[in-house]
């Protein structure tokens, strides 16, 4: 599982997290440090070929301070908290599992990088925490409990979701302690394999509050989300679990939808109000119900999570259409398409379609259904959007080999 150097005096371990998105918007705590929510969430778990946090941990008797470089920067490892938490978390329960090992009273170094830009915006948090707890876990050796994910939790609350793959409800619980706040899987990757994402990042420069902070202040301010816990949002946890487990994409797609819109409610109705979404994020929700709506169908779901990027839910078959239709509604100047279109290839032949006179082609103006979608849409001005990322469902995390190590003798490469 680890490696030990041959003079026995370090121990090192790399190992990949993934990235969750909220479907089921966790927004709120009951606990601020044990990090306890006020509802339950689901997530989707986000395959790590295209976004990713990678961790590689070194314990030795020669260190003499536990130390962290985060894309290549180093932290105040010990002076924070969250990271303390964790750390002390996988040695307590290490401990408790009845391990001797000696390394347990090593300190540790750590290096963790996102293998996507931070200025994407998108929440690294959930993958870098889940992937810090999950390569303790292999360092000291204790398997992948639900115990663990209650110490991802104490690192960021979303970041429990990111220890399982395909689609994940993290638990309110009842407990002061907290032992009951977990994660658990709904249904693996595999269950629904053709669920895809288009991750549409948005040219943004405003600081936004934190996620913290934001629910703190919704937690205190908001009179309309005690109403989303209490009533709201178990209706939804049952509505969505059944829709995943039936692979109902119409259902999916609406409660996602609206529960993204009434977490941005909740947010503007906190005081002073949290504005996540801008003119951008509108334009792409009008764009995704006018797409909808003419194709007579629900093909294309958004989510919005504490920020601007669009997290758009597509089954794979419909992935080229609305990707073809996306490009036209919001063009971009950018000729380097490798950069502008990340990760996976999207396939031609759903969006090949038959000509009256028998011929193939690939535009989307071709069919009658296309020109109807192409009248409907507004072109937006140029350069609305950073990139586009493709992704999908994907699994949880895993040990790399130690090729992949981020240390070289305690030190970043
Ligand atoms: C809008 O997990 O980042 O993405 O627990 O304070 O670290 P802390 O917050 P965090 O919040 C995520 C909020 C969200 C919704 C979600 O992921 O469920």
């Amino acid at each position: 599982r680890s490696f030990l150097n041959k003079e026995k005096t370090m121990l090192s371990v790399t190992c990949k997290a993934p990235v969750n998105i909220a479907i089921i918007k966790y927004w709120g705590k009951r606990h601020e440090e044990l990090i306890l929510p006020i509802n339950d969430s689901i997530s989707m778990t986000l395959g790590t070929n295209e976004l990713c946090a990678k961790t590689t941990i070194t314990a030795s008797e020669k260190f003499q301070h536990n130390r962290m470089w985060l894309n290549d920067e180093e932290l105040l490892f010990e002076e924070d908290s969250r990271l303390m938490r964790c750390l002390k978390g996988v040695q307590r329960l290490a401990h408790i599992n009845g391990s001797q090992e000696a390394s347990l009273c090593w300190k540790v170094h750590i290096a963790s990088r996102n293998n996507f830009p931070t200025a994407a915006g998108l929440a690294s948090s959930a993958a870098g925490y889940a992937c810090l707890v999950y390569s303790l876990a292999r360092l000291y050796g204790i398997p992948l409990t639900e115990e663990l994910t209650t110490i991802a939790r104490q690192g960021s609350g979303s970041a429990c979701r990111s220890l399982f793959g395909g689609f994940v409800q993290w638990h309110r619980g009842v407990l002061d302690d907290g032992s009951d706040s977990v994660a658990e899987p709904v249904a693996s990757a595999q269950h629904w394999p053709n669920m895809h994402v288009l991750i549409l990042v948005v040219n943004d420069e405003r600081k936004k509050t934190s996620s913290t902070t934001g629910m703190q202040r919704s937690v205190t301010t908001s009179q309309l989300i005690q109403h989303r816990v209490d009533k709201l949002v178990p209706e939804r946890i049952a509505n969505l679990k059944k829709a995943i487990k039936a692979r109902d994409f119409q259902s999916f797609a609406e409660i996602t939808m609206k529960d993204s819109n009434q977490f941005h409610a909740i947010a503007l109705d906190t005081y002073p109000p949290c504005v996540y979404m801008n003119d951008v994020s509108h334009a792409i929700v009008n764009f995704v119900h006018t797409y909808n709506k003419t194709t007579g169908t629900v093909h294309a779901a958004y989510t919005f999570d504490a920020g601007p990027n669009a997290c758009i839910y597509v089954l794979k078959e419909n992935v080229a259409k609305l990707l073809a239709a996306i490009q036209k509604v919001f063009p971009t100047d950018s000729i380097d398409t490798v950069e502008y279109l990340r990760g996976l290839a999207v396939s031609p032949e759903s969006n090949i379609e038959k000509n009256s006179d028998g011929a193939t082609d690939n535009s989307i103006h071709t069919t009658a259904e296309h020109r109807k979608v192409n009248g409907m849409l507004n072109v937006q001005p140029k350069n609305l959007l950073k990139y586009i990322i493709h992704t999908k469902v994907g699994d949880g995390p895993c040990q790399l080999s130690d090729d992949n190590s981020l240390l070289k003798n305690g030190l970043p490469l």
